[in-house]
């Protein structure tokens, strides 16, 4: 598995450059909106963001938290940092995997990521590091993209999937819900806002 975690990385070094201009449409049309949604349930101090990209969340980071962003791909992480000079955003940004967190247990209130265990080779092991490191009471938020329910729609996406991890190694047929649930939290939830496809999951520890 650590080949796949490195072609992956490979992977986002090579479109880091193009990556805001390939997603402009997208991120315009829907993903704005549901990060909106997502930030809103921020709580607490200390808060964790994982796979942070090139830094498309930054807009939305509480003014008066303690920021933290990791992501493991150095390319990703060079834009990100870019853009954190660029808007004079105050956070700590680290190149380390999400399946293997250099963070003391229950360190964070809030651990959060956007469309990232779509590409993580280990969905379930990153998962646990996130429920490992947040604090009891805490919250892990997460906005994911996922396999649809519906069965043509899901042959579909299972067909085009290994083109789609290819190109930009991100898987569309992923289970993270379940994934989530497997995890040993208090609860998960899905804001009732969800679509078939796109889901704003809330896991409380
Ligand atoms: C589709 S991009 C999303 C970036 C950002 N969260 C956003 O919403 O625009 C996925 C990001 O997750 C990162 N990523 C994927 N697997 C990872 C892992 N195992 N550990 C840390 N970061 C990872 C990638 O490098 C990439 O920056």
């Amino acid at each position: 598995m650590k080949s796949d975690s490195a072609a992956i990385r490979k992977r986002y070094d090579r479109i880091a450059p193009y990556f805001d201009g390939l997603e402009a449409v997208m991120e315009g049309l829907f993903f704005k909106r549901w990060r909106q949604k997502l930030w809103a349930k921020v709580d607490g101090h200390h808060i964790l963001e994982i796979g942070v990209g090139t830094g498309k969340n930054f807009d939305y980071y509480p003014a008066d938290a303690r920021m933290t962003a990791i992501d493991f791909s150095p390319q990703m992480l060079g834009q990100a940092a870019h853009n954190k000079h660029r808007k004079a955003v105050v956070v700590e940004l680290n190149l380390m995997d999400v399946q293997s967190l250099c963070f003391a247990d229950n360190s964070f209130d809030t651990v959060i990521g956007t469309f990232v265990f779509c590409s993580v080779p280990l969905p379930l092991k990153g998962l646990k590091e996130l429920y490992r490191v947040c604090k009891p009471g805490g919250q892990v938020l997460l906005l994911e993209h996922v396999l649809s329910s519906k069965p043509v729609i899901a042959r579909v996406m299972n067909f085009i999937n290994p083109a789609i991890v290819a190109l930009v190694g991100a898987n569309i047929n992923r289970n993270t819900v379940k994934h989530v649930k497997a995890c040993g939290f208090a609860s998960v939830r899905l804001d009732a806002r969800s679509g078939d496809i796109i889901k704003l999951i809330e896991a409380r520890k």
